[in-house]
């Protein structure tokens, strides 16, 4: 297995470019499967394992792909199989995102179920609900959802979400692109990734009203075509780089973004005692020596989002005094903790609240990655800490960040990838 080995104490200071953004990349991919002929030219997509999980879930349904310098090419002309297997499925619970585009043009799938994850239980009763009230009758059965849809074309419906998600919302809308009539979604979520799902679905030939809204209106099509398409950036990639130079009071500007898809995210980095200047595609942050403790709440977009609350913990480590992180979308997402603590932090945890108590010295020693984002809180911790911090099962850092301690080392940290063997 691969750890990073941190050396700390150095400023993070440079200028960057973010890489394409993971979260849209998967929906988009998944939306290649609404067509039958042609192939899709995606730029801009990062190399991650959780891409290229994704690429193998497409292939294993039939479709061709080839990954060259961040464009990915995909032809789903061939797509025959139905069933994404547990193998794939429980590597990333994206996989989901199959259901809609397999169903609404096959009018039948079987997805395996994906079970829970690190930080708790992550339901898919709002994917299914939509998939039903779109006409598709739904079982489980050994590990599986099976899902058909009688008289083989899903039918337009209104669905109205009781709480707010990304996976149902972008499923929802791929199913109803290719459904008969119009559907409505209330309560959708309108996370940039959405807003970008929906671009790419108009730009396939569907018709979308309220783009970038939580009420979208979607009129069926009989048929999409296959596009190419630039993804957009990491938003998270972006806050996780910004956040580097913020708890090492160092200067970065990255490039490549749209800071008005990152507001709240900034706003708390000014709060914090951070220079923030912005352009129409970059963004320059200078840390300060000493930060300002700064609460943030975990919520819907526009809100601050769940995906920064680790690394925010993490930043607020060296703050003078009390912060109060709370996660209102995953209330169990607090994995990064304990090992935080680990390195001399001093973190409660009271229900889906971490209280942090800074400053604190913080002094290098192993510590365990759990999860994607609580993974870039502990490398943004030892870039702070004293001596040298090893981050073991780096493989949960690589499923969502492209090259990160190439792009780190350029920016002046000293961090090195190494072979470790677990026992
Ligand atoms: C996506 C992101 C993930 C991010 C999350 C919230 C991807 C690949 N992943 O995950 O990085 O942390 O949005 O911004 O884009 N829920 C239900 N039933 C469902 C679906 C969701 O109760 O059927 C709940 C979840 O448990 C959670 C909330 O809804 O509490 C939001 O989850 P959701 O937006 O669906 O997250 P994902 O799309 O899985």
């Amino acid at each position: 297995m691969d750890k990073l080995v941190i050396r700390g104490g150095h400023r993070i200071s440079g200028s960057i470019t973010a890489s394409g953004s993971k979260n849209t990349s998967l929906p988009i991919i998944a939306a290649t499967l609404l067509t039958g002929g042609g192939t899709f030219t995606l730029h801009h997509i990062p190399d991650l394992q959780d891409i290229m999980t994704f690429t193998q879930l497409l292939h294993h349904l039939g479709a061709e792909t080839a990954f060259s310098g961040n464009t990915l090419t995909v032809s789903s002309r061939n797509a025959e199989s139905l069933q994404a297997p547990y193998e794939l499925v429980k590597k990333m619970r994206a996989s989901i995102y199959v259901l809609g585009p397999l169903l609404a043009r096959f009018g039948h799938a079987r997805v395996s179920l994906p079970g829970g994850c690190a930080f708790g239980p992550r339901p898919i009763d709002l994917h299914l609900m939509a998939m039903k009230k779109l006409g598709a009758d739904i079982t489980i059965e050994t590990g599986f959802i099976e899902a058909s849809v009688r008289g083989g074309k899903l039918r337009g419906a209104h669905i109205e979400f009781p709480i707010s998600s990304v996976g149902a919302t972008g499923n929802t809308l791929m199913a109803a692109a290719l459904a008969e009539g119009t559907t409505t979604i209330s309560n959708a979520a309108a996370e940039p990734e959405i807003e970008t799902l929906c671009h790419f679905l108009i730009a396939m030939g569907a018709e979308i009203r309220g783009t970038g809204t939580t009420e979208l209106e979607i009129s069926g099509s009989d048929s999409l075509k296959p596009i190419e398409f630039h993804n957009v950036f990491d938003r998270i990639e972006a806050g996780t780089l910004l956040a580097a130079a913020a708890i090492t009071a160092g200067k970065i500007t990255v490039n490549g973004v749209i800071p008005d898809q990152m507001k709240a995210v900034l706003k708390k980095f000014v709060h914090a005692g951070c220079i923030v200047e912005t352009t129409e595609n970059s963004i320059t942050l200078t840390g300060p020596e000493k930060l300002v403790p700064t609460d943030v709440t975990a919520k819907p977009y526009p809100a601050f989002p769940t995906d920064m609350q680790a690394q925010w913990i993490a930043l607020m480590t060296q703050a003078e005094g009390t912060s109060h992180i709370t996660d209102k979308i995953y209330h169990e997402r607090f994995n990064h903790i304990p090992e935080l603590n680990r390195l001399g932090a001093h973190i409660e945890i009271r229900k889906n609240q971490a209280i942090v108590h800074g400053p604190q010295v913080l002094s290098g020693t192993k510590v365990m990655s759990t999860d994607l984002r609580a993974s870039a809180s502990l490398v943004l911790a030892g870039l702070v800490a004293k001596g040298t911090t090893e981050v073991l099962r780096v493989y949960h850092l690589d499923r969502g960040y492209e090259k990160i301690e190439k792009k780190l080392n350029s920016l002046g940290a000293d961090i090195s990838r190494e072979k470790y063997k677990e026992f």
